[in-house]
């Protein structure tokens, strides 16, 4: 297939930490590129030059932790430049792009996690991706125990939490899957990689009506 033939749309992915996340955008990405189909695979935060600055920010070690309303202006800045600079470009181009985080994760960890409102993550959400929307999520759902133990999350900013925020984290996921079961599928992340893979190429042909 013609990379004009490409039909374009927005794929996230979201879990916890060591959910395989990663290595599930690269497999579908990998997949859709052998059909034909032109991908733009990128990820929240770090997926522009402005937002690997952010990154370094969150994941430095503060000699006074970071407010929770100053990590959740972070990551909105982060997004409203990925937004602009990478995803509407790609999306305009027709590309299908592979995100892996974006406005689920504020809610989940910064909302659920760290207890902030969840209507003004929502409003501010709004405003960084003007009104864009996933055509459809990938949540990787995981245990914390068995992701903390997959992964060196030591450098992330919640990586350090403990396991009582990442079990709030999960549950707030899957509260945002059940409240919109029309935009998510949530894929069990402790099934092997070859079955997650398969489960997540059949969602995206339905989710992005591809044949
Ligand atoms: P990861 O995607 O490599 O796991 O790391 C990103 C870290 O940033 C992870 O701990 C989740 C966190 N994060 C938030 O807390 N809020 C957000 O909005 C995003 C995009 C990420």
């Amino acid at each position: 297939m013609a990379a004009a033939d490409s039909c374009g749309g927005l794929i996230t992915l979201e879990g916890g930490e060591g959910s395989g996340k990663t290595t599930l955008a690269a497999q579908i990405a990998q997949r859709l590129r052998d059909e034909g189909q032109t991908v733009c695979v990128t990820r929240e935060p770090g997926g522009t030059e402005l937002g690997r600055l952010i990154e370094g920010i969150l994941q430095e070690e503060q000699s006074s932790p970071l407010s929770p309303l100053a990590e959740l202006l972070l990551f909105e800045a982060d997004r409203a430049q990925h937004v602009s600079e990478i995803i509407v470009p790609a999306l305009n181009a027709r590309r299908i792009v592979v995100c892996d985080r974006f406005t689920d994760s504020s809610l989940a960890y910064q909302g659920y996690g760290r207890g902030l409102d969840l209507e003004l993550i929502r409003r501010l959400n709004h405003e960084a991706t003007g009104g864009l929307k996933a055509d459809l999520t990938l949540l990787l759902d995981v245990p914390p125990e068995v992701g903390l133990s997959r992964g060196d999350d030591q450098n992330d900013v919640t990586g350090r939490e403990t396991i009582d925020f990442h079990e709030r984290v999960r549950g707030g996921f899957l509260e945002l899957a059940r409240a919109e079961p029309g935009r998510f599928v949530v894929i069990d992340g402790t099934l092997a990689l070859e079955e997650v893979t398969e489960r997540a190429i059949t969602a995206v042909r339905e989710g992005l009506l591809l044949r």
